[in-house]
């Protein structure tokens, strides 16, 4: 969580995660923020969920593609938990140690929206999940990015990738319920989780991240 010890230096690393619904913007802000820090010479990884070990990427494509009702919940659940578990053991806590900081594409609070509050599995179940099999570990910061599902949808169906888009084809009602999770879950955690507006243009969005990493980070300038 967010700590007095990040306003004067890193003494363990900083773990920052990116939240949102399809197309919001993530990947973009996730690398002009990558390119802010690393320039005031902090030591800087990005990553992403599901993925970012060599057994995560394998098998996310398993997640992403694919028929829609593919999977139910609480198999996601259970399969997010295990790639999210092996990225902390394999990636994230190393990097906490080494006094980096993570900048992650999606982590809990996606399974807490996507599984939990619109795949119906109970809270409760899902942070005893996290609790034990992911060492309660959170973000010290999650950025939220806030973007009508209409407009994150149009972004996403003009990408090339058509092969990772079984989430993308549960239409717009249900990605509406996913934007209503996320704000949900803000409100619920004003302090950890930072609601950025994603309509704006990239260099607003990315300026304005800036300004809140730099308050963590006592950064001035
Ligand atoms: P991705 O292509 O990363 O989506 P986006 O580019 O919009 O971030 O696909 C990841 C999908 O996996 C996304 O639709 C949300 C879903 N997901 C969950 O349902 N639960 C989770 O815990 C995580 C990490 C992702």
């Amino acid at each position: 969580m967010i700590n007095n010890e990040h306003k004067t230096s890193i003494k363990k690393g900083l773990f920052i995660s990116f939240e949102g619904g399809e197309g919001v913007g993530k990947s973009t802000q996730i690398k002009l923020l990558k390119k802010f820090l690393s320039k005031k010479n902090y030591k800087v990884i990005s990553t992403r969920e599901p993925g970012g070990t060599n057994e995560g990427e394998y098998i996310r494509k398993f997640l992403v593609s694919g028929d829609k009702n593919a999977w139910d919940s609480y198999s996601e659940a259970l399969i997010f938990n295990a790639l999210r578990r092996e990225h902390i053991n394999k990636l994230i806590n190393p990097a906490i140690q080494n006094s980096e900081i993570i900048l992650c594409d999606r982590y809990v609070d996606s399974t807490i929206v996507y599984q939990g509050l619109v795949g119906k599995i109970d809270e409760q179940k899902l942070f005893y999940l996290h609790d034990t099999y992911c060492y309660g570990l959170y973000p010290d910061l999650t950025l939220f990015l806030h973007l009508n599902p209409t407009i994150g949808l149009d972004r996403t169906n003009k990408r090339n990738n058509k092969n990772e888009n079984r989430f993308e084809k549960l239409g717009l009602d249900y990605h509406q319920k996913i934007l209503d999770g996320f704000n949900i879950l803000y409100k619920k955690h004003p302090k950890r989780i930072v609601k950025i507006d994603a309509s704006e243009n990239k260099e607003i969005i990315s300026d304005n991240i800036n300004y809140h990493v730099s308050e963590l980070l006592n950064i001035n300038d």
